[in-house]
Order: structure tokens, then sequence, then C-alpha cells
């Protein structure tokens, strides 16, 4: 697995969360998945349904276009690669479009073949 792909698999995992896609979402994280995001209020989370909530609330209702601003790959050997970037969401609002930011490190480990997300550290949006 080259750099590139797997910042294409971090693509798709942010792309199914702009778009609610549980299905995917889940395919790609480890079920153990470990966080600290705004949304637990310091808390670690651990497991899939803190972050199923969200996806249960249904797709947004307008566009929404996720883009990940210099993002840097290092792999820590062959089977875990870390992931940073700056985040930008742009979303379409009933008041108008908006974008918010947030910076973001993103953890993959392969274990069977397969790479699945493990952990990740998301700051408050901005
Ligand atoms: N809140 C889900 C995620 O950022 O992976």
């Amino acid at each position: 697995m080259t750099e590139e792909n797997i910042l294409q698999l971090n693509q798709r995992l942010l792309d199914a969360i702009a778009a609610a896609d549980w299905a995917t979402y889940e395919e790609l994280c480890d079920p153990e998945l470990t966080a600290f995001e705004p949304e637990a209020r310091g808390q670690r989370v651990e497991g899939l349904d803190f972050h199923r909530f969200y996806f249960d609330l249904g797709k947004p209702d307008g566009a929404r276009h996720t883009t990940m601003v210099d993002p840097r790959v290092r792999m820590l050997g062959e089977n875990a690669a870390l992931v940073t970037c700056i985040r930008l969401v742009q979303a379409e609002t009933p008041s108008g479009p908006t974008t918010q930011r947030a910076e973001e490190t993103r953890v993959w480990l392969r274990r069977d073949g397969h790479w699945r997300h493990v952990h990740f550290h998301r700051s408050d949006s901005a």
C-alpha cells in the first residue's frame, strides 16, 4: 500500500462521513476505534456506537464537499500509517454555503491484509 493509497482511503472515510454513509464508515473502521473529537467533550470515545448516532440522524439536505488540505502520510512500518491534514467541509445550508475547518490526525492499521481506521483526533471546528 502506497502513501497515495492511504490518502485515498482517508478521503473515502471523510466522504462517507459527509454523506452519512454508515456502511462504508463501518467497513473502513476497526470496531475498537478510539477517538477524541469535539462532540465527545474531551472524553476518549471507544467503539463505533458514538459515531453511529450522527449517521442515524440521516443524510444532510444540502451538498457537502470535503477537502484534505496539506495532507501528510507517515508510514509507521509496513502495517501502520499516520495521516495528518486540515479538513475543510463545505456545506450548503439554508442560510447559504458554509465552510468548517479542523485539524485532524488519523491512524490506520493493517491486520489480516485489510487496512482499518483505528484512532483519530480532531480539533474544534473553526
Ligand atoms: N466523527 C466520525 C469521524 O470523524 O470519524
